[in-house]
């Protein structure tokens, strides 16, 4: 994918601030801190477009990167963070689902897991959601760097497992430190969503 222009658009709480038109969005969902925002930066080659952090938390709201003025990638929050009061973490809950279920310009969403545990039961009901909504088609392992390349295999094994993914369904390692795995993310999106 050749990368003209890559800009924020939009940092959005509710459905009203949401990008109007019809262009597609490929959202990314998953734990606080699995890696969403940097995989973001990475596919752009940008190094701050999206803020990062190491500790938990960072993204909170919905943020819309316009790619090439032709779709966007979509960046949630992340959720499973414990040391958010509940009501924040209903707060966030509800910005998640709302733009979710209801969006129609959304493609597809990409659930991301980090390479080097079991996905948790968030990930797994995540998982199960947005297959019910006709998404879910590809999962990225993030941290692909944190492992050796012979581990990489017995993990994709315990993530198809434990998301009961179908056969069809791909699994493809990113390391935003080291920029792996970059080519074959934009390969897949290209490929199924963008034309
Ligand atoms: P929230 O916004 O809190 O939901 O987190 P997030 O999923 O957007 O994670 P973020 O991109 O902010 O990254 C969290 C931490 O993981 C940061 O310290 C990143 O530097 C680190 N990180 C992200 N990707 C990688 C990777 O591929 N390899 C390594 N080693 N660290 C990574
Ligand atoms: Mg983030």
């Amino acid at each position: 994918m050749k990368i003209k222009t890559s800009e924020i658009v939009m940092s959005a709480v509710s459905p009203k601030q949401y990008p109007e038109g019809i262009l597609p969005e490929i959202a990314f969902v998953g734990r606080s801190n699995v890696g969403k925002s940097s995989t973001i930066n990475t596919l752009l080659c940008r190094k701050k477009l999206a803020r990062i952090s190491s500790s938990p938390g960072k993204t909170r709201t919905i943020n819309f990167y316009l790619i090439n003025e032709e779709f966007y990638l979509v960046d949630l929050p992340g959720y499973g963070y414990a040391k958010v009061s509940k009501d924040e973490r209903a707060s966030w809950g509800k910005i998640i689902e709302t733009y979710l279920s209801t969006r129609s310009n959304l493609h597809e969403v990409i659930l991301l897991v980090d390479i080097r545990h079991q996905p948790t039961k968030d990930d797994q009901l995540m998982y199960d959601w947005i297959k019910h909504y006709g998404f879910g088609r590809i999962v990225v392992a993030t941290k692909s760097d944190k492992i050796s390349r012979s581990q990489t295999h017995k993990q994709f094994k315990v993530i198809r497992e434990k998301l009961k993914m179908a056969p069809e369904d791909i699994i493809l390692p990113i390391s935003s430190l080291k920029k792996e795995g970059i080519d074959q993310l934009w390969g897949a999106l290209t490929n199924f969503f963008i034309q």
